[in-house]
C-alpha cells in the first residue's frame, strides 16, 4: 500500500491547512479525493470544470494543479468569507473564477458551456438540483461526490439522504457509475449519452 506522504500535495497545501485552523474550517476535502480530482482534471485537455462548494479551497488547490493552460474552472460557494480566502490564494489565476452565490441560484441561471468535470461538494448539485448539475455535463464528462461513507457525526436523517442519492444516481441510465469504498466514500459517474 502506498504512503499518503508520497502524494504530491499542492504547493499551497500547508498554507491552506494553516488557514483552516486559523478560521476554524472543519470540512476540507480529504487528501486522497484531492489527488484523485487532480488526476481526473488532468485527463481533460482545455477542460471546463465546475466545483460546487469552494470551502477553504483545498479541493480547488488540487484541481488547479491538474488544469492545463487553456482550461477554466469555476468554483461556487455562498460563504463570502471563504470566497475571500480562496481569492487570496487563487485570485490571480486567470483560469479560475470564484463566485460567491447560492449554488442553486447559480446552477439555475448558468447558461454557458457544458462541463468536463463537476465536483459537487455542497448541498446544491448533490442533495438538491442534481438533475440540473448532471444536465450541465458533456458526454464523457465526470460527476464526482465524496463523503458518502456513513459517519458517526452525521445528523439524523443524513444517512437516509445519502442512501437516496446513491439509489437515484444508480438509476441514471445515461451514466456509468462507480462506487468507491475508499477515502471518505466516493461516487464517480461518467455521462455516456
Ligand atoms: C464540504 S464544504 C467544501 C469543502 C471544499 N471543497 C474544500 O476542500 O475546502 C461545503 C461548502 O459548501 C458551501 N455551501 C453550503 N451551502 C451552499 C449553497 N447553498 N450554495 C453554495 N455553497 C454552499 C459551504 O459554505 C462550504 O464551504
Amino acid at each position: 500500500m502506498y504512503q499518503m506522504d508520497t502524494l504530491n500535495r499542492p504547493q499551497v497545501y500547508e498554507a491552506l491547512v494553516a488557514k483552516c485552523q486559523e478560521v476554524g474550517f472543519t470540512m476540507p476535502t480529504d487528501v486522497h479525493v484531492g489527488s484523485l480530482l487532480k488526476t481526473l482534471v488532468a485527463s481533460k485537455r482545455e477542460a471546463n470544470v465546475l466545483e460546487l462548494g469552494t470551502g477553504i479551497g483545498l479541493s480547488l488547490a488540487w484541481m488547479i494543479e491538474g488544469l492545463d493552460e487553456k482550461s477554466h474552472l469555476v468554483s461556487v460557494d455562498n460563504d463570502a468569507a471563504l470566497i475571500t480566502i480562496a481569492k487570496e490564494f487563487f485570485g490571480d489565476d486567470p483560469r479560475v473564477e470564484l463566485v460567491c452565490e447560492d449554488g442553486t441560484a447559480w446552477l439555475k441561471r448558468y447558461n454557458g458551456a457544458r462541463f468536463d468535470l463537476i465536483f459537487a461538494d455542497a448541498w446544491p448539485g448533490k442533495y438538491s438540483d442534481i438533475d440540473v448539475a448532471l444536465d450541465l455535463l458533456k458526454v464523457g464528462g465526470i460527476y464526482l461526490v465524496d463523503d458518502m461513507q456513513v459517519q458517526p457525526d452525521w445528523p439524523d436523517g443524513h444517512e437516509e439522504l445519502a442512501s437516496a442519492l446513491v439509489d437515484f444516481l444508480a438509476k441514471r441510465e445515461d451514466f456509468f457509475m462507480s462506487k468507491l469504498d475508499w477515502s471518505t466514500g466516493v461516487i464517480i459517474m461518467t455521462k455516456r449519452q
